[in-house]
């Protein structure tokens, strides 16, 4: 169920009858009543079914259902919040569409409605103010306030149980946000975070432990010839070489043989995505090149939506060189000023040979060498005329990923990375780097560099994040091609076939919580894990799902039998991931 757009509709959406009658009276009951509500099949993998609901249509509503959700929540709107009042309209009609759903179907079958994010909340309030008999999930991804208070300057994760949340809203004016979010938190039967990192965020920020994890999986597609990703990345990166060369022409003085690509991708939150500290670290590593005497010249592209007019080869070529000449033109020239003021407070004029010293040639020279920065301030797209390749096949063409992030409550794109056989770097600030951590004994050893930048000062991750890169950059092709094949096994772990039964347990959960008398945990014939968020219970998991599939002796119920027949202690769950780990190799 989301929003509406015309445009969104015709392009993306097969339209269709529904073919459940309860979803279509309810609907029905909505459009007799003026509103406008489309169902359909969205044309993407699985073509699941999509309820959209016209939020403009209904817009003429929004000061009487202020009303309603002051009287009922005693949550006020300002007027000039969009995204807001938009969620408020959206939430009424989600909430009137259950309405009618439940009466129409009497509890046969009792109805789960999983809501994600601030935005979508408003309907979950909304319904378990009416009353309605629904089972309901909140998953959050971030909090509102996690993000703000990151992008700012405050040490985040030192500080969690020092914020005055109520304050910190207010001053940022989000507060109203704020109250949806806290508020759908609060009234859900079961609360689920994407990470176990964000589940300790929003104990602080929401104030509610979170019943369960609900990592983020990807549809891991698996290739019949078990080498096509390397093919892939060998078809793909000429493409890449084949951009280089016109981004670079007339100065294309290194050998693209000898060459890496490295990126950053996601929203363009610069210290929040860590583009701050990769930045830094690539000049580090641009000195260890140098002074290692190193043959393999580095380019990174930066792929971040920006605000642009336009822009083409030669402008991207222009910024992204003559910036960096400029500005260390002018840090030189600022230099050369203040000798050249004091020489002359002292009564001398100066010796013009000695006012630069070796550290500004040294700035100079690497200003005209330095490692090669495309910054690409858009998505990608097979039908861009600079860059025609799809975000998927640009990531096969490269060779690591760096998302050096701050504040990432999951973060895909290194979990994509690794599905396609690309190594990528992550921080254990990142839910996906969190997960990996905890479910894979040596990550490095397969691909995935985790900067810590939990434990360790700014200046500490930054040398962490270049010693990664510098050793990457001296492995050989060989070794290359070797470490792809390792980084491409741990799919599985990513793949929705496994972490989907998180969002079964909860949805389980929620039913045992809402319709007590009907639906037991016990009584469930699903894998257990408990509440508590811990990584021990997702190793059960998974542990169960990996033996089922390599040693069926040892697991001829599921793991529940095998905890109680041998008693199985966090210690021997670690021998287990120990066995994962044999048979990922
Ligand atoms: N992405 C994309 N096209 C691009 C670059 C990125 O579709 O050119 C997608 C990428 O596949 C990933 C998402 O953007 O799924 C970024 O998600 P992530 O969780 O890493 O970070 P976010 O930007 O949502 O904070
Ligand atoms: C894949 C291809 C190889 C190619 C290699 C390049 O493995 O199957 O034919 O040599 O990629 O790897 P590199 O890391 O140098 O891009």
């Amino acid at each position: 169920m989301g929003p509406y757009y015309e445009h969104n509709f015709k392009t993306q959406v097969e339209k269709c009858e529904p073919p459940n009658q309860a979803i279509k009276a309810a609907m029905d009951s909505l459009i007799n009543n003026g509103s406008q509500v489309h169902f359909g099949r969205w044309l993407i993998e699985g073509s699941p079914y999509v309820i959209l609901f016209d939020i403009g249509a209904a817009a003429w509503n929004l000061d009487r259902w202020k009303g309603d959700l002051w009287n009922e929540c005693s949550i006020g709107l300002p007027y000039h919040d969009r995204e807001a009042n938009d969620s408020l309209i959206f939430g009424s009609l989600v909430a009137w569409f259950f309405k009618e759903l439940t009466d129409q179907l009497q509890d046969k079958p009792n109805v789960i409605a999983h809501f994600h994010e601030w935005q979508a909340g408003t309907g979950l309030l909304l319904s378990r103010s009416r009353k309605i008999p629904l089972a309901t999930i909140f998953t959050t991804h971030a909090t509102l306030l996690g993000r703000y208070l990151c992008a700012g300057n405050a040490d985040f994760y030192n500080n969690l149980d020092k914020f005055n949340i109520d304050q910190e809203a207010g001053e940022r004016q989000i507060y109203h946000r704020y109250c949806l979010e806290r508020a759908a938190v609060h009234c859900a039967h079961v609360f689920t975070t994407v990470s176990q990192i964000t589940a300790v965020e929003a104990n602080h920020m929401l104030h509610r432990q979170a019943d369960v994890v609900t990592p983020n999986g990807l549809n891991v597609r698996k290739f019949s010839a078990m080498h096509e990703f390397q093919n892939l990345h060998s078809m793909n990166k000429a493409k890449i070489q084949e951009f280089v060369r016109g981004h670079f022409y007339g100065h294309l003085d290194f050998n693209l043989e000898k060459t890496l690509f490295f990126f950053i991708a996601g929203r363009y939150e610069f210290s929040n995505k860590g583009a701050d500290l990769f930045l830094e670290s690539l000049s580090r590593l641009n000195y260890l090149l140098r002074v290692h005497k190193s043959d393999v010249t580095v380019v990174v592209f930066f792929i971040m939506p920006a605000k642009t007019n336009n822009f083409n080869v030669e402008s991207l070529k222009g910024q992204a060189v003559r910036k960096q000449l400029w500005d260390t033109t002018q840090f030189v020239k600022e230099k050369f000023g203040k000798r050249l003021y004091e020489s002359l407070l002292r009564g001398e004029i100066p010796d013009m040979s000695k006012i630069l010293d070796r550290d500004d040639f040294t700035i100079m020279k690497r200003a005209i060498y330095a490692t090669q920065i495309v910054f690409h301030p858009e998505f990608l797209s097979s039908t861009s005329p600079l860059l025609p390749m799809d975000y998927e096949e640009f990531v096969r063409g490269c060779h690591l990923g760096v998302f050096p992030s701050y504040y990432e409550p999951w973060g895909y794109t290194p979990g994509e990375c690794t599905v396609m056989g690309i190594p990528s770097v992550t921080t254990n600030l990142s839910g996906f780097g969190c997960f990996m951590e905890e479910h894979v004994s040596d990550p490095s050893e397969y691909g995935i560099y985790i900067v810590d930048r939990r434990f360790r000062s700014a200046d500490e991750s930054c040398n962490q994040l270049t010693q990664f890169m510098f050793s990457f950059c001296q492995q050989s092709r060989r070794q290359r091609i070797i470490q792809r094949n390792r980084t491409e096994r741990l799919s599985d772990l990513l793949d929705w076939r496994y972490l989907g039964r998180f969002y079964m347990y909860a949805r389980h959960l929620a039913l045992s919580r809402s319709f007590p008398s009907k639906f037991k945990m016990d009584h469930l014939n699903i894998a257990p894990v408990s509440p508590i968020c811990n990584g021990f219970f997702y190793r059960r998991f998974l542990f169960s799902s990996r033996l089922r599939l390599f040693d069926q002796k040892y697991m001829k119920n599921d793991i529940n039998t095998t905890v109680q027949k041998f008693g199985v202690s966090k210690f021997l769950f670690f021998l287990f991931l120990k066995d994962i780990k044999t048979f990922i190799q």
